[in-house]
Order: structure tokens, then sequence, then C-alpha cells
């Protein structure tokens, strides 16, 4: 039988240091270092962020070789995240992973973070079912909102995607309206789980195609908000359940109701969600009624590897070490990259 590749996978495209180790497709370690510096600015200050990294990642890397019980000699290739991402972040991924396989004379292979979210639904921990292809898959972070075909591991293509805002942002956004800490989007979805759905509208932003918008959602909560301070300063305060499970509501209703029409246009049995807000209690629920509703397959990584993990760059790196795809010295990170 051919021997599974230990694969040491390096995530820093944004505001979580990750190092992973896999087997094949297999994790054994998957360590994620957050980032709280950043809590008090209400958002990501990317060069808070690289410097955090710069001091997170030895510690991290070391920590995930020494939970999978590995030595640096035993690893058969270095992942790292290429894009897209913060340039400073990415930078300092990219380059310890070049340095890595410079000095343990180690292949390098080089991933797409967004290919690294959808193929996050290989990774055998936990899972048992696989997608089939084609798929279709609603990738949605705090950066992207995609609705993406998938073909084959390595073959996708964007068939409808965000103008403005991703569907991450207007979780955040929303949550800073509300006086909720950043990142909002978990803040939004426990508060929601609280209050009335029903009790305030929120309209669905009209753009054409599979195409979506966002930042429509969250000007039209800053109106009604402010419109409803005038009358009762006390109003957030008083019906901040009912307001972030209506705003939630409406956002998943939105998000939802075009991927199912692309699933059902393009006649995709397999459907697949991905990203830092699959991680969303009400997102992932809704899918999984409309997919039984049309008798389609669904699918959702468990909750560790949707948000920021670098397991998934580890299972994408997989996939391309198959193909003998690799990277070499020259490669520099890329803020935006193509699918
Ligand atoms: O994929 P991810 O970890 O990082 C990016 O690549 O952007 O996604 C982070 C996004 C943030 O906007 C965060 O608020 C959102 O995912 N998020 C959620 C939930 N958990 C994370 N949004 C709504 N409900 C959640 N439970
Ligand atoms: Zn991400």
């Amino acid at each position: 039988m051919k021997t599974q590749p230990f694969i040491l996978a390096i995530e820093s495209s944004c505001d979580e240091t990750s190092a992973a180790v896999l087997k094949g497709k297999e994790v054994l370690s998957n360590i994620i270092a957050g980032q709280l510096v950043h809590g008090k600015y209400g958002g990501v200050v990317p060069e808070l962020a690289s410097r955090a990294h710069q001091s997170n990642i030895v510690p991290v890397v070391k920590q995930a070789l020494s939970e999978a019980g590995l030595k640096n000699d035993q690893i058969d290739a270095i992942a790292f995240t290429q894009g897209p991402g913060l340039m400073g972040s990415l930078l300092v991924g990219t380059s310890f992973a070049k340095s890595l396989s410079l000095s343990l004379q180690k292949p390098l292979i080089a991933v797409n973070h967004m290919q690294a979210h959808i193929l996050a639904h290989f990774i055998s921990n936990q899972q048992e079912r696989y997608p089939g292809f084609p798929f279709l898959c609603l990738t949605v972070s705090g950066g992207h909102t995609q609705i993406v075909l998938v073909k084959d591991y390595l073959e996708m293509k964007i068939i409808g995607e965000t103008r403005d805002d991703a569907a991450g942002e207007a979780f955040d956004k929303a949550a800073k309206l509300l006086g909720l800490p950043y990142p909002g989007g978990p803040h939004v979805d426990k508060q929601a789980k609280l209050g009335n759905a029903e009790r305030f509208k929120f309209p669905h932003p009209q753009v054409a195609d599979y195409d979506y918008s966002f930042s429509g959602l969250k000007t039209s909560l800053l109106y009604f908000l402010k419109g409803e301070i005038t009358n009762n300063p006390n109003f957030i305060e008083e019906n901040k359940a009912d307001i972030c499970a209506s705003y939630q509501r409406s956002v998943v209703d939105y998000t939802l109701k075009k991927f199912m029409k692309a699933a059902l246009d393009l006649n995709i049995q397999y459907l697949c969600l991905a990203g830092g807000v699959s991680a969303n209690s009400e997102l992932r629920s809704s899918f999984l009624t409309l997919c039984e509703k049309t008798d389609k397959e669904a699918f959702i990584p468990p909750f560790v590897y949707c948000t920021d993990n670098a397991a998934m760059i580890g299972i994408a790196a997989y996939f391309k070490y198959e193909k003998q795809e690799f990277a070499d010295l020259t490669y520099s990170p890329l803020s935006r990259m193509p699918l």
C-alpha cells in the first residue's frame, strides 16, 4: 500500500496564525493562535496582525509538530497560504515556509485560501461522507462570498460573488452598529437565538445573476437604527436580540435564496457550505432544511474546519502533492488570487 505523505501546513492570511500536520487526508494536529490585539480597534489592524504572526509562528509550528509526534525531518512537504489575504500577514507564513523548505530540503506547496475552505470537506477526521463531483459550494467568509462550481479537487469556477461587502462583513458591521465585540458574527448568532426573527424586516438587495451585494443590508440596518433611536435612545439595548434575529434571518434567507436558485438552475445534486460564516447556526440549519426539501445532498465541514485553520491548507496541499504540483522559492504572496 502507498504510504501517506506527512504535510506541514501554515496559514497566516488574516488574523489567525495556524499550523497543522496531516497524514494524507487525516489531521494529526491543528494549532490555531488567535490575535486578541484587534478587539479594541473593532477590526483587524494589518500591521498588528503581521507582528503577531511574527511572534506566533515559531511556537505554533513547533506545537503542531509535537502534537503530531513528528520531527522536522519526517515531514514530506511544507504548505503555505499564498493568498488571498493581507500582504504583511501572508509574507510571514510564506517566508517561514520557504526558509523551512530550504533548510530541510523538502518540497513547497502554495495553496489558495479560498480553494482550501472548499477542500476542507475532504478532511477525513469526523467526516464519513464526502461530496461527489460536480458540486456547488457557497463559500462565505469575512472577506469573500462566492458560489463556486467545483468540477474536481483543483478545478473550480466562480459563478457568482459579492460585488461589495462579504457575508461576514454584513455580520461584523451590523455587530459594530449594535455595540457587539469584534468579530461580530458569532455574537449576532448568539443574540439571535434569544430573539424573534419575524419582528423586523430588512429588504433583500437586488443584484443580477448569481451575484450578491451585502453593503445595502448593513445600510438599511443603520437607517433603521437611527430612526428608532430618535424615538427611544435605549432602542438597541431593549431590542438587541430581536434586531439580531431579524437581521440574521434576512442575511441567511438572501444568501441561500440565490445559492439554491443556482443549484436548481444548474441541476447540481451535491451542495456544500464553506468559510467562517458557515459556522452560523441559522445558516447551517436553513441550508440543511432547504436541501432536504429539494432532495439535494448537503455537506458542511465540522466547525473547527469552517473558520480559518491550517488543516484546510493541508488538505488542499495533499491534492497538489498527489499531482506533484510544487512551488519554488520564487513564489511570493498574492493579496488577490484567482480561484
Ligand atoms: O473564513 P474566516 O474565518 O476568515 C476569512 O477568511 O475571512 O471567516 C471569518 C468570518 C468573520 O466575518 C466572522 O464574523 C464570521 O466569519 N463568523 C460568523 C460566525 N462565526 C464566524 N458569522 C456569523 N455567525 C457565526 N457563528
Ligand atoms: Zn478564510
